[in-house]
C-alpha cells in the first residue's frame, strides 16, 4: 500500500489491519503511550477546501508520532495545478517531504499527485470520496457495536464523497448499506456496480427515508449542500426536504440506533438539533476516530 486513494482499491486484509492498528494506537495513547516511528518525517497538507477535523486531525496525529505538518492553501502556492502543472509539485514536493495529503474539487487532481509523486498520498476529500472519514466512520462503529459483518447502515441524504467511500466501505468489511436519496441525488450506478463487485456486503439504494432506517443500527447523514455546490443551496434544500434526520425518523429504527455524521452538521437542514444532541448520536466519537484511524494511516504509510 503505497498511497491511500480510495477504499475500493484496499483489500479487505488491508482495511481490516488498518482498523486494528487504529484501535492499537488509540489505546496506547490512552494511555499515556507514545511512538514515535515518525520521527523527523514531515507532511505535506494542500487544502483547496476548508477543514476543521481534518487539518487539526492529521498534524496532531503527525505530531504525535514525532513528525511534523506543514499546511499550504492554494493562495500561498499560487493555486493546485495553476502556477504550474500538478505532475511537477507532486514531483518538487517528493524532493522535501515524506509525504503529501491533500484536499482537492477534482478528485483527478489527487490522482494525479499520487502517479507522479515518490512519496505517499493521502485522499483527505474530493469532491468523489472522503476515505479517512469512511475509515474512522466503520471504527466508530465497531467500537459502539462489538462488530461489523452483517450491521446495517442507513445512510439518509446525498448521494455525495461521504456516501460513496461509505458504500465502499461498508462493501468490503461485510456491511449491509441502504442509501436513501432523492431521485437524482443517488448514488451514481457505478458506485453502486463497484462496490456490488467488490462485496462482502450489500449496497441498496432506495428513495424513501423510511424504507432504509427499517431495522437499521445506525443512521448516517451529511450536508445536502457539499463545499462547491453553495451555489445550489436554494434548490437542494428544497429538493431534499422529507429527508431530514429528525426524533421521528430515528424512533422508526429502535431506540438503540446510533446515529453518525461526519460534521459539519448544518442543524435544521439534514439533521435535527435534537438528534445531534440526543443520547443516540455518536458523532464526536466519530470526529475523534479520525485521529485514531490517521495515525495509523500515516505509520503505516510514512514509517
Ligand atoms: N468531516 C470532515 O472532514 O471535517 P472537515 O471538513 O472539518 O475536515
Ligand atoms: N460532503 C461534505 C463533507 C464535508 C466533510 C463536503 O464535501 O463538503
Amino acid at each position: 500500500m503505497k498511497n491511500f486513494i480510495s477504499i475500493n482499491e484496499c483489500s479487505a486484509e488491508e482495511l481490516r489491519e488498518l482498523l486494528d492498528e487504529s484501535a492499537e494506537l488509540k489505546k496506547l495513547y490512552k494511555g499515556g503511550g507514545r511512538d514515535v516511528c515518525l520521527a523527523g518525517k514531515v507532511l505535506a497538507m494542500l487544502f483547496e477546501k476548508p477543514s476543521l477535523r481534518t487539518r487539526i486531525s492529521f498534524h496532531v496525529a503527525m505530531t504525535d508520532l514525532g513528525g511534523s505538518a506543514i499546511y499550504v492553501k492554494p493562495e500561498d502556492i499560487g493555486g493546485i495545478g495553476k502556477r504550474e502543472p500538478v505532475k511537477d509539485m507532486a514531483r518538487v514536493l517528493s524532493r522535501y517531504v515524506d509525504g503529501i495529503m491533500a484536499r482537492t474539487f477534482e478528485h483527478s487532481t489527487v490522482v494525479e499527485l499520487a502517479e507522479f509523486a515518490t512519496v505517499p498520498v493521502i485522499n483527505a476529500l474530493t469532491d468523489w470520496s472522503h476515505p479517512c472519514q469512511a475509515m474512522a466512520d466503520v471504527l466508530t462503529i465497531k467500537e459502539h457495536l462489538g462488530r461489523l459483518e452483517g450491521v446495517k447502515v442507513a445512510y439518509v441524504g446525498d448521494g455525495n464523497n461521504v456516501a460513496r467511500s461509505l458504500a465502499f466501505a461498508c462493501a468490503k468489511l461485510g456491511m449491509k448499506l441502504v442509501v436513501a436519496s432523492p431521485k437524482g441525488y443517488e448514488l451514481d450506478a457505478e458506485t453502486i456496480e463497484t462496490a456490488e463487485r467488490i462485496a462482502a456486503g450489500s449496497v441498496e439504494q432506495v428513495n424513501e427515508p423510511k424504507r432504509a432506517v427499517s431495522e437499521a443500527d445506525i443512521i448516517y447523514t451529511d450536508t445536502w449542500v457539499s463545499m462547491g455546490q453553495e451555489s445550489e443551496k436554494k434548490k437542494r434544500i428544497k429538493v431534499f426536504k422529507g429527508f431530514q434526520v429528525d426524533a421521528k425518523l430515528v424512533k422508526l429504527a429502535g431506540s438503540s440506533v446510533k446515529v453518525m455524521h461526519c460534521l459539519p452538521a448544518y442543524r435544521g437542514l439534514e439533521i435535527s438539533d435534537e438528534v445531534v444532541e440526543s443520547k443516540n448520536s455518536v458523532v464526536f466519537d466519530q470526529s475523534e476516530n479520525r485521529l485514531h484511524f490517521q495515525r495509523a494511516l500515516l505509520k503505516k504509510l510514512m514509517s
